[in-house]
């Protein structure tokens, strides 16, 4: 089953597409942990994207559509994948189509602005392999400490307030039109992210089976 997951910056795309991966044994794809990766190692798709992740911008449509490529043509998506994150612009959705990619469901989880910047505010992330917690809502075992691999858990660079006014802003302007995009290919259903994780969990795989 190929999925997507839509919705705005820190809507839970990331937190539900770990359990969708472990209910469905298929891999996630996510283009921000890519680039996110591709700034560390340095590569050249890396030094492109840096200044616009930093800024909350988009990373051109170019850019993302190649890194999307290659991965989804590796061994381990030959019996579908999550898209989490991508794709964000229409140019980038008729590109997946343009590929001969068939997506089965569009899955958008519906998080009010306001309850965004709370929860972005409380994110941490580990600066060694990526895991993603919140203050309140998954915190670590060990204050600042990654419960997976021990690393240090840090705010990421993109959830100052400031940023993500504009991340969410760019969501309205370039993302939201998806959910047009989408819904005309009858593939699009709408999942209202709840104060619990495991309660948004059970709407999202529920939202899959039906
Ligand atoms: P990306 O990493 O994709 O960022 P994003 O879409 O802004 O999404 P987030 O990772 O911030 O949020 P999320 O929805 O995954 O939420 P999460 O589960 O972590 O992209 C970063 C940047 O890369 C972009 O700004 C752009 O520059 C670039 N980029 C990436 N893809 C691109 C593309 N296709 N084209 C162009 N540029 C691209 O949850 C958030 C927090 O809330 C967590 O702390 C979590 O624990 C908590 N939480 C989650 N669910 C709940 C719940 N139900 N109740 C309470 N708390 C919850």
């Amino acid at each position: 089953m190929n999925l997507i997951l839509l919705g705005a910056p820190g809507a839970g795309k990331g937190t539900q597409a770990e359990v969708i991966c472990k209910a469905l044994n298929i891999p996630t794809i996510s283009t921000g942990n890519m680039l996110r990766e591709a700034v560390k190692n340095g590569t050249k798709s890396g030094l492109e994207a840096k200044s616009f992740m930093d800024s909350g911008k988009l990373v051109p449509d170019e850019v993302v559509i190649g890194i999307l490529k290659d991965r989804i043509a590796e061994d381990d998506c030959k019996n579908g994948f999550i898209l989490d994150g991508f794709p964000r612009t229409v140019p980038q959705a008729e590109a997946l189509d343009n590929m001969g990619v068939t997506i089965d469901k569009v899955i958008e989880i519906y998080v009010p602005d306001e309850k965004i910047k709370q929860r972005l505010s409380g994110r941490r992330v580990c600066e060694r392999c990526g895991n993603s917690y919140h203050v309140d809502f998954k915190p670590t075992k060990v204050e600042g400490v990654c419960d997976a691999c021990g690393g240090k858990t840090v705010i990421r660079k993109d959830d100052e307030p400031e940023t993500v006014n504009n991340r969410l802003a760019v969501y309205h302007e370039q993302t939201a039109p998806l959910k047009g995009y989408y819904e005309k290919q009858g593939k699009l259903v709408t999942v209202e992210g709840q104060e619990e994780v495991s309660e948004t969990s059970k709407l999202t795989l529920a939202a899959i089976e039906a």
